[in-house]
């Protein structure tokens, strides 16, 4: 079928610019805002230990998978999904398996635009010296008046989904490869910049030691179910981001080689920002069970106390805003390649459109924080609905499904050619983790989220 083609959208210059791509969407506000905070609160090295095992074991057959599909299929996840269908002659329905990933991509960027564009005001606040020399209760109340402020909320949100939007326009090329080579690289050095920076702090070896140290009496019960769907989120899976990034994979690069090395990089960014916000937290006598806060309300305290805290703050912030930029091109761009297939319009135009709605869709978000927060449903504002209604529900649900239809529905000698592994081996490993393992393990973490087990 569409062995040899190229998505009409283009593809990577090389393996290279694909894998910084790639990296680009797994690494984001899950690995430095989330990442740290839930290990923080689940007991440290223990709950790393598992996190690790479900990276390798669900979070990369899962991704090969998904990739394999994307590139089968080179074009945007709706219509790849009708196209793998009827290859497979399966049921027409698994085409909406395409729809939720776009829709969840969507509704995604709308809110994470919102937290990105926190990271945004916050290089400001840390440029001009808001935190030197504040305690905790002003700091909190620093945050507190900020998110209360319906101007200040749509204005950093506005000024993100420009960024967004100006980059996934200039297309594949010369917009998400050309982004992702200035961006990762400088995320990268900023990150090894401030692990410098956390080795000379003295609770460095703390820092270390409560992240590696393990002790498995100090994990909580749910801490597998809730380790699987960080893993889930930071990898960036099961919404169709990864599937389009496949799309414009060249046919001879390998897909399992690839997928290690990305889930590799984002491993280590998730690890590399815990042994740099640790031994902050430790060195200013803060607790590293606080929760969502720990990037906003807890490190700026750190930052206006400690010595050459000026310049780190800066620096930390300027890398959450690099982390969240490229994870928010690949969340739109699903739906901007499904506008041209569809509508038959110009890139520019298609992320005019999805780009406005998008925004709108933030701006309610933005005001969940302050004007509507007494908006709720199922006791949760905008914000926290989507984030529920995303994370917890639509990327394990189009996870389990993608699995599903590349081990159980695509016919094996298409999936065992699109992957190409060096050793028959490793394709029946792989088959079993797509048919059996990861299916069940993301099953068990979507009962635990609706509260059945
Ligand atoms: N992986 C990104 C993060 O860690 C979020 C994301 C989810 C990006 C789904 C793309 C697709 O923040």
């Amino acid at each position: 079928m569409t062995e040899n083609t190229i998505s009409q959208h283009g593809q990577w210059s090389s393996r290279f610019a694909f894998i910084l791509a790639a990296t680009g969407s797994a690494v984001g506000l899950g690995n430095i805002w989330k990442f740290p905070y839930i290990v923080g609160e689940n007991g440290g090295g223990a709950f790393v230990l598992i996190y690790l095992f479900c990276v390798i074991g669900v979070g990369i057959p899962i991704m090969m998978a998904e990739i394999m599909l994307g590139r089968r299929g080179r074009h945007s996840p709706i219509n790849t999904m009708e196209r793998l269908t009827a290859e497979a002659k399966a049921d027409p329905n698994w085409h909406y398996l395409g729809w939720m990933g776009v829709i969840a991509g969507f509704l995604i960027l709308a809110y994470y635009s919102v937290i990105a564009g926190w990271s945004l005001a916050y290089i400001i606040k840390a440029f001009f010296g808001d935190f030197i020399n504040q305690d905790a209760i002003q700091i909190a109340q620093l945050y507190e008046q900020f998110i209360a402020s319906p101007i200040q909320q749509i204005f950093w949100h506005t000024i993100f989904m420009a960024f967004t939007m100006n980059i996934v326009g200039r297309g594949v090329n010369a917009g998400l490869e050309q982004s992702a080579r200035f961006l990762i690289p400088a995320l990268f050095s900023l990150m090894f910049l401030l692990v410098a920076y956390a080795m000379t702090t003295g609770s460095y070896f703390q820092g270390l030691h409560f992240l590696f140290s393990v002790d498995f009496s100090k994990l909580s019960s749910d801490a597998f179910l809730i380790a699987l769907g960080q893993a889930f989120f930071s990898l960036g899976l099961g919404m169709g981001s990864i599937m389009i990034y496949g799309a414009y994979l060249p046919k001879n690069i390998s897909i399992a080689r690839t997928s290690v090395i990305i889930a590799g990089a984002d491993t280590l960014v998730a690890l590399l920002a815990g042994i740099v916000i640790f031994p902050i937290v430790f060195e200013n006598g803060l607790a590293p069970s606080e929760g969502p806060g720990l990037i906003f309300k807890i490190l700026p305290i750190a930052f206006g106390q400690m010595t050459g805290g000026w310049l780190i703050g800066v620096f930390f912030f300027i890398l959450l805003f690099f982390a969240a930029l490229t994870s928010a091109v690949a969340l739109i761009e699903p739906a901007v390649a499904w506008l041209i297939e569809h509508q038959q319009i110009s890139r520019k135009t298609a992320c005019i459109w999805a780009g406005l709605a998008a925004w709108l869709l933030g701006i309610g978000v933005a005001l969940s924080f302050n004007i509507w927060s007494t908006f709720k449903l199922f006791d949760k504002n905008l914000f926290g609905l989507l984030d529920y209604l995303t994370s917890n529900l639509m990327l394990p649900i189009g996870g389990f499904c993608i699995a599903i239809f590349a081990g159980w529905i695509m016919n094996s000698e298409h999936s065992r050619s699109e992957l190409a592994l060096a050793k028959p081996e490793f394709y029946l490993l792989w088959k079993q983790l797509v048919c059996y393992i990861a299916p069940v393990a993301v099953f068990c973490v979507f009962l635990h989220v609706v509260g059945v087990i």
